[in-house]
């Protein structure tokens, strides 16, 4: 071969090669998200009411359904794969589902629990198994209306969405703690790990039979770096770590992101067309925390809207409370100053500020199994 057909042939490999890596983007003409308050855009708010201001102050200037003074990593991952932030299915009015819909409510588990929203730490009736059904309900109805045209076929996904749309998953925190909220020794909420699993991989199944391919599945955060959870139970008992978290619930937490990992390979096993990505949210949940200066926040186990007390969290007082002086409503859960420099918002969620920080290290898919980028995941491999 000749220089000049080499570097032909040398062009063409490159061009070919181009091409390739573009067309291995992904088109997710929507997002149907499952999940607890990590990524709830206004279920639980729907069907209990709205958590008032401060909350939503930092972007949409009013209370907007999150339990956040701004937006979720759903929000960013929907701007980033560009359709419009979701919907809570749940919110019947003035929504649009065109590009997907949010099944995730605040307080929701894998597993569906004895008690209700306002006993014990109060958990959602919303379980991940409601929360399929949902889904089920809005894939059959959206046919039949989709077939009826007008401005449904505007409000509603395409009949193909369901299959190319991404599915996914932040939900588990809430099984773990409702055991402490029962009272449950460690080494018991660790036991029942196992099972929470198997509900989760049913759902996944399910929702593979119904046409879904792409599915991104965050583990869950480090629950006892939470204000709520460091305040709320006498921990003596228990060790701290050097960041000041709970370290007893954070091994539990880690104990449920290693099987959560193992079902998803297991998943992968089962469902052959599936592309499934595990994506390691809580390595960088912690990495914010205890490092929180070297990434510019401060304060990270103190939240930002609450009143009073080591981490400005009260039960009984929490972001948004109100008082009644002299006929007049006074704001006593209030936020700090500047929510763009603190980790967490009021003592249970994150701040967008640390939602974004944390959308902006998995999207290109360093933290995630297999390491592929947001834009790629629903390829199986590489
Ligand atoms: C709810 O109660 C039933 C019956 O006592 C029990 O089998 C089940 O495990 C409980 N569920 C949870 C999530 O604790
Ligand atoms: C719903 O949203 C889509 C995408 O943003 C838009 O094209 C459509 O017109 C909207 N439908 C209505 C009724 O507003
Ligand atoms: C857990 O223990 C506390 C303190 O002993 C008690 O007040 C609370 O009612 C118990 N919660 C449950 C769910 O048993
Ligand atoms: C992914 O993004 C983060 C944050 O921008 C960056 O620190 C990291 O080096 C990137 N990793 C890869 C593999 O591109």
């Amino acid at each position: 071969m000749n220089m000049k057909a080499l570097s032909l042939w040398v062009m063409l490999c490159l061009a070919i090669t181009k091409s390739l890596a573009t067309s291995r983007h992904c088109n997710f003409p929507a997002i149907f998200n499952f999940g607890d308050s990590n990524s709830d855009t206004g279920g639980l708010s729907a069907a209990f009411g709205q958590p008032g201001p401060p909350h939503g102050e930092s972007y949409f200037h009013h209370p907007a359904g999150r339990y956040c003074d701004g937006r979720l990593i759903v929000d960013f991952l929907a701007k980033k794969l560009g359709v419009p932030y979701l919907n809570a299915y749940l919110d019947a009015v003035g929504s649009n589902f065109s590009h997907g819909a949010n099944f995730a409510t605040a307080g929701s588990t894998i597993r569906p629990q004895n008690t209700t929203l306002h006993q014990f730490g109060g958990f959602s009736p919303f379980s991940l198994d409601v929360q399929f059904n949902q889904f089920n309900d809005f894939q059959r109805r959206s046919k039949i209306f989709q077939s009826k045209g007008g401005v449904y076929e505007t409000l509603l996904p395409k009949a193909e969405y369901f299959s190319q749309a991404l599915y996914t998953f932040d939900i588990g925190q809430n099984d773990l703690a409702a055991g402490y909220f029962h009272n449950m020794s460690i080494d018991q909420v660790r036991a029942y790990v196992p099972d929470v699993l198997a509900q989760f991989k049913n759902i996944i199944k399910y929702i593979y039979d119904h046409g879904g391919r792409s599915f991104w599945v965050h583990n869950t955060g480090p629950v006892g770096c939470l204000p709520y959870m460091i305040e709320l139970f006498p921990h003596k008992a228990h060790r701290m770590d050097k960041a000041g978290c709970v370290a007893s619930y954070n091994e539990v937490a880690q104990f449920f992101n290693h099987e959560l990992k193992a079902a998803v390979v297991e998943l992968r096993k089962k469902l052959p067309l599936a592309a499934i990505t595990y994506v390691d949210v809580y390595s960088l949940k912690y990495s914010l925390i205890s490092q929180a200066k070297k990434h510019g926040f401060e304060e990270p186990l103190r939240a930002c809207c609450g009143h009073g007390g080591k981490y400005n969290y009260n039960m009984h007082i929490g972001c948004g409370a109100k008082i009644k002086v002299h006929g007049k409503e006074i704001l006593i859960g209030k936020a700090c100053k500047d929510p763009s420099v603190w980790v967490n918002w009021d003592g249970v969620h994150y701040t967008q500020a640390a939602n974004k920080w944390v959308f902006d290290q998995i999207v290109n898919g360093s933290f995630s199994d297999p390491p592929i980028p947001l834009n790629m995941a629903c390829h199986k491999q590489l």
